[in-house]
């Protein structure tokens, strides 16, 4: 197995040593490489297509061929997952005059391919300050919304339970009352590693308590500054890394390494709260 004083690995694995890895590589070419069924979790961010300089990547294709080259990597990523496995996407507004519905192309994308879609939480940023958009000011003639939000848009593989050890449920009822609710306001990531667009942590560490269990194995096709592989990691899971930029990935590389397992919180007994009522 590499360890994480290894340089990142590069192209194609063998599939025996896949986890807990930093992988160089394509999305989709890696991901074709990583057993089926074999990830519990996937939480990423994806290049948005907005001309955002990242190392090494144009982040500029036509719209329809952005959508299908990320169907591509949905495809792959179905396979991998385990049933009732699932995949947070997180996805931006686009820009304030340009709008593109992108979150409703993406999820449509992914409701084709037979993914269950679960939810959409509203991360809230909290970056409007005092600002406005302007636009027409104080007239309705062409008034514009600022997006202080992002989306995390919730998906699950043929099922909507997952199986795995009730002991192994580490979220406290104090968090799960808070996470349950789909508001989640969260400020952005300030520390950009050297990065254009890394997500803070907090918002991993929801994700991650609240969709797995420890021990599971928990993927980001797209890591950038490796925020899920280290959140992963802290919380006693498995990670699998993979970008295509050999900067991040030795960003990340070293993140990880500086990062330990920390023990479960421990909590006290409480009685859980009223129930709401939920089909499945
Ligand atoms: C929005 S950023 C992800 C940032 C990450 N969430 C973080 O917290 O740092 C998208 C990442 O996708 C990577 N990327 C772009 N095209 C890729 C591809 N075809 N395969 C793998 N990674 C790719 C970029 O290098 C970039 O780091």
């Amino acid at each position: 197995m590499l360890t994480e004083n290894e340089p990142p690995t590069s192209g194609r694995r063998p599939t025996e040593d896949w986890r807990d890895q930093v992988i160089e590589g394509d999305a989709r070419e890696v991901l074709a490489t990583l057993p089926s069924g074999s990830v519990h979790l996937a939480v990423t961010s994806p290049p948005y297509n907005l001309g955002i300089p990242y190392q090494g990547y144009s982040d500029d294709l036509a719209y329809g061929q952005y959508l299908a080259w990320l169907k591509e990597v949905w495809t792959e990523l179905q396979r991998v997952l385990v049933v009732g496995g699932r995949f947070a996407l997180n996805v931006a507004p686009t820009s304030i005059k340009d709008f593109r519905p992108i979150h409703h192309d993406l999820s449509r994308g992914l409701r084709d391919l037979g993914f269950i879609m679960r939810t959409e939480i509203i991360w809230y940023k909290q970056t409007m300050g005092r600002r406005t958009a302007w636009g027409s000011w104080r007239s309705p003639s062409n008034p514009h919304i600022v997006p202080s939000w992002e989306y995390v848009l919730v998906f699950a593989k043929g099922s909507w339970r997952l199986d795995g050890d009730r002991a192994e449920a580490d979220i406290s009822a104090r968090d799960f009352e808070k996470f349950s609710d789909g508001f989640w306001a969260i400020p952005p990531e300030r520390r950009r590693n050297g990065h254009p667009a890394p997500f803070p942590e907090l918002l991993i560490e929801r994700i991650v308590k609240f969709y797995s269990y420890r021990q599971n194995v928990v993927l980001d096709m797209f890591g950038g500054t490796g925020t899920v592989a280290v959140v992963a990691k802290r919380l006693g899971r498995h990670y699998v890394y993979i970008d295509r930029s050999p900067e991040y990935c030795l960003g990340a590389r070293r993140r990880i390494a500086s990062t330990a397992p920390a023990p479960p919180e421990e909590e006290g007994p409480r009685a859980a709260p009223r129930r709401h009522a939920v089909r499945r």
